[in-house]
């Protein structure tokens, strides 16, 4: 299947996350406003069992709250501001649960899910997030990635007409997964490498597959164009308007 994106794609990276608290309502709302062609976000299970979006495991960088979220019940999560850290003016910003993502801008924006279960990658994350994208009818408007190349596997497994993104770590850029043989080994639409592992090569390799290629994160807008010029069909990127306001 194919990912309805223009090339070259700005993704804004947990919303505009340069401009509001990431992964939030706000910074999604503002990543709309600014034009973004999607967001993308991070998905993991809180200890409840529900799919909230957050970046880290713990709660102490962008919330007032304490410990892990695969300890802590959504019902205390909800008490928490995920705001004020990033700006006094963002204070009662909470985090958000995937579903109330998925009823406020479902549709309205395309969005790469990042199923965030690489701590418990036995959890049932994908299949709830699948199930979530299935009751909202959201199949060809969300790209799922992952750099668990077997939790993208069980992505497919569920909902097969969803695209999957593949993540690779800095300085590792997919390998004999590019290839003809990785089409066997992980599924994946478009592969997902750290901006300085972006090569011509890596470009043609994973074009020849016939997938696109997407980098993170690009904070330069003279590394955009530069990127853009090699070919890349996206960029994650926390300012959205990343290119514009480089003239
Ligand atoms: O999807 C690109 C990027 O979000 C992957 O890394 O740690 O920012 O979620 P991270
Ligand atoms: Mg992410």
């Amino acid at each position: 299947m194919s990912i309805p994106l223009p090339t070259p794609a700005i993704f804004a990276h947990r919303g505009d996350s340069a401009h509001a608290p990431e992964n939030t309502l706000a910074a999604f709302e503002l990543a709309i406003r600014k034009g973004a062609d999607a967001i993308e976000l991070d998905a993991m299970l809180c200890a409840s069992g529900e799919v909230v979006v957050i970046h880290d495991e713990t709660l102490e960088r962008t919330t007032d709250g304490q410990g892990r979220v695969s300890e802590t019940p959504l019902a205390a999560l909800r008490e928490l501001d995920a705001g004020s850290w990033f700006a006094p003016r963002f204070r009662g910003e909470h985090i958000p649960t995937l579903e109330e993502v998925l009823e406020a801008i479902g549709g309205r924006i395309y969005l790469n899910i990042e199923l965030k279960n690489y701590a418990t990658p036995r959890d049932p994350l994908p299949e709830r997030v699948a199930t979530l994208v299935e009751r909202f009818g959201l199949e060809e408007n969300v790209l799922f990635s992952s750099f668990n190349p077997w939790t993208l596997r069980r992505a497919r497994a569920r909902l097969p007409r969803v695209p999957l993104g593949l993540l690779t770590a800095p300085g590792w850029t997919g390998g004999v997964l590019n290839g003809p043989l990785g089409r066997l080994l992980v599924p994946y639409e478009a592969l997902h490498p750290e901006r300085r592992s972006v090569t011509p090569a890596l470009v043609a390799a994973v074009h020849r597959r016939g997938a696109r290629l997407h980098t993170y994160t690009v904070e330069d807008p003279a590394e955009a164009r530069y990127l853009f010029a090699l070919g890349v069909d996206g960029i994650f990127a926390n300012d959205p308007a990343i290119v514009e306001e480089g003239g």
